[in-house]
């Protein structure tokens, strides 16, 4: 390797990155509901994987617990981005709780379709991590019928009632490549498998995957900004090492990153999962631009302009407020 002040230095910046349409919902759900019936505002689950959103949303008055039971009665609860089973709805109005539903609409259309394959009694092969919230969510709409499907490996581990009668469903924020195998093994077992009517890995998983392939292969080290606990951040790692780039770490904050891993370091690639705020990918720039990482080139792969509603409630009651 050359000495440090003789490699030349940069930074590819992966474009799309960071926020998705489903994330700025959940988010601005929250920063509302505050806004409009102050704190305290209690939220089921992380509202997204993200430990700065959450630490942010904890010091306005947001208050997150794992369950229902945990929220004083007559309060108002918001459902995360992730998605929650019929039992917990019921379990908020036995509560007499007041909900707010920030569930992605992209992972509602997944809860609608189990329920529409179970209605036909079809077994549902649900490709996803066990015990991710969106799992539960997804496997809850339909417990009877949906069989969970990890990766390749565990393909050939799979029953089913009637191999004529199957179709496979998939959590929003998987690999798509290793997901594609998945679903090619899956098929080789039972050939009559039939696809999701619109793909359930959505467009923000897709995009941000595609980016980093795109510069791979040039990157020496490629630092992700994510949380652990963020399955779309973690496979944004994944698909860097398997597409070339020679290391790869996932940080939630620029300073964790370790000054090692700069070294005989020509170039660093830059992304950010679905649930991290900008500013956190600001603070990594700066980080690396202060090493003598200053120049930096995006590599675009997609447009992205798709926004959601807000939840019902909130629009209605900032209607009722103005
Ligand atoms: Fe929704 Fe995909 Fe974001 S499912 S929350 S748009 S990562």
């Amino acid at each position: 390797a050359l000495p440090a002040d003789q490699v030349s230095k940069r930074v590819l910046l992966a474009a799309p990155r960071g926020y998705c349409a489903g994330v700025d919902r959940a988010v601005v759900t929250v920063e509302k509901a505050l806004d409009l019936y102050g704190p305290p505002i209690y939220v089921r689950k992380q509202i997204v994987h993200n430990k700065h959103v959450v630490r942010t949303l904890e010091k306005r008055g947001a208050i997150f617990v794992e369950e229902t039971d945990e929220v004083p009665e007559g309060a108002t609860v918001i459902f995360s981005a992730h998605g929650v089973s019929p039992a917990v709805h019921l379990e908020a109005e036995a509560r007499q709780l007041k909900t707010i539903d920030a569930t992605c609409p992209l992972v509602t259309k997944v809860h609608r379709e189990a329920v529409r394959f179970a209605k036909e009694d079809y077994d549902i092969l649900l490709i996803g991590h066990e015990g991710h919230e969106e799992v539960e969510g997804t496997a809850g709409e339909a417990p009877d019928h949906i069989v969970l499907v990890q990766n390749p490996d565990e393909v050939d581990d799979v029953e089913v009632r009637d191999p004529d009668k199957v179709v496979w469903l998939s959590q929003t924020t998987l690999s798509v490549d290793e997901t594609m195998e998945t679903v090619r093994r899956l098929r080789e077992r039972f050939p009559a498998l039939q696809d999701p009517p619109s793909d359930d890995i959505c467009y923000a998983t897709q995009n941000r995957q595609v980016a980093v392939k795109q510069m791979a292969a040039d990157c020496d080290l490629m630092i992700v900004v994510g949380s652990k606990n963020s399955s779309n951040s973690v496979r944004l790692v994944e698909v860097a090492l398997d597409h070339g780039s020679q290391a790869g770490h996932l940080v939630d904050y620029a300073d964790e990153i370790d000054e090692a891993w700069l070294e005989g370091v020509s170039t660093v690639g830059v992304t950010s999962g679905a649930s991290v705020p900008e500013i956190l990918v600001r603070d990594v720039l700066q980080f690396l631009a202060d090493r003598g990482y200053e120049d930096v080139k995006p590599i675009t792969a997609a447009e992205e302009s798709l926004l959601f509603a807000l939840p019902h409630e909130i629009r209605r009651d900032l209607k009722a407020r103005d």
